[in-house]
């Protein structure tokens, strides 16, 4: 951080937002917005990790803590250097906002050898058959009935009208082999955000057993990330499952999630599911 006084840092701030920002976007048609209100707003909700006025009361320039203001010119300088993308940035502005308009999901993301679809009915029998499997469902605490399965299905399909994104069906050998990607929690948790409406996003999967040791769920869920990220303007990720539950684990730590506490699930009875570990991932702007 800065050792110059804050008052000259606020001037800093001021001159970054309101001139050199805007100067700099009548060279650059491929920026989405030219106003300075418009880039100190992408600014500021990042420094916040959410819509400023939500942490700060306005005028932002006078209120801002010193170590958020210095963030928020720090990202300010990335965006004129071109080492950050403001497209990116706004979107993730707007969607914190609940003001971002959302593109329609595509039909597929192309994978090398799989690919990830929108369910279709006919995947609720093979669905029904892996949630009915019971190494499949070892850390569930117990396997599917199949109008659960059937039920989940469209629910998860569900997803993508609701929130713009879901999970998508895993095509792998010609056949459904199981789902990976995002949505929002279903139910309140007891973890960081996990009792808010806007809540956070939480990244998913199963597969049929005789799909795993492929990795699928790794690289669908990359393939889901950069879809969320791009197009949604979802920051940050978190996905969770039982302790024990060292393959799902290891798929988070491929992705590059990072551990980030441990909960009871409340859904869980009392047992060795009951303890579950969070991991989290922001995704790049
Ligand atoms: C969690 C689950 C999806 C993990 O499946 P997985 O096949 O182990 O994980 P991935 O799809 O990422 O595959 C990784 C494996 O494929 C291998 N692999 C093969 N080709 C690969 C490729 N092209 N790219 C990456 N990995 C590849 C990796 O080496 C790794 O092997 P390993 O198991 O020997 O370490 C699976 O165990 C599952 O469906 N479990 C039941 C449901 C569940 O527990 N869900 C989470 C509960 S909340």
């Amino acid at each position: 951080m800065s050792a110059a006084p804050v008052s000259d840092r606020r001037a800093v701030w001021r001159d970054l937002a309101e001139r050199r920002l805007p100067e700099a976007a009548r060279s650059r048609p491929d920026w989405p917005v030219r106003l300075d209100h418009c880039f100190a707003r992408i600014l500021l909700d990042h420094a916040c990790g959410g819509p400023w006025r939500d942490h700060v009361r306005p005028p932002a320039h006078a209120n801002m803590p010193a170590d958020r203001l210095e963030a928020a010119i720090a990202l300010g300088e990335r965006v004129l250097a071109g080492e950050a993308d403001l497209a990116a940035l706004n979107r993730r502005s707007l969607a914190w906002r609940g003001k971002l308009r959302v593109a329609p999901p595509p039909t597929t993301l192309e994978g090398d050898g799989f690919r990830l679809r929108r369910w279709k009915p006919d995947d609720e029998t093979a669905f029904a058959a892996l949630n009915a499997d019971p190494e499949v469902m070892a850390y569930c605490p117990a396997p599917f009935p199949e109008d659960v399965s059937r039920a989940q299905a469209r629910f998860l399909d569900g997803s993508f009208a609701e929130n713009g994104f879901g999970p998508w069906a895993v095509e792998w050998t010609g056949r459904f082999v199981g789902f990976v990607g995002a949505a929002r929690l279903r139910h309140p948790l007891p973890l960081p955000g996990g009792r808010e409406r806007d809540s956070p996003v939480e990244l998913m999967w199963r597969l049929a057993r005789d799909a795993w040791g492929q990795g699928l769920a790794t690289r669908g869920a990359r393939l889901a990330l950069a879809d969320v990220s791009t197009r949604c303007g979802v920051g940050a990720v978190i996905a969770f499952t039982a302790e024990g539950n060292r393959r799902s684990r290891k798929v988070m730590e491929r992705l590059g999630m990072s551990f980030s506490g441990t909960f009871d699930h409340p859904a869980v009875p009392v047992g060795p599911l009951k303890a579950h570990v969070l991991y989290r991932l922001d995704l790049p702007a």
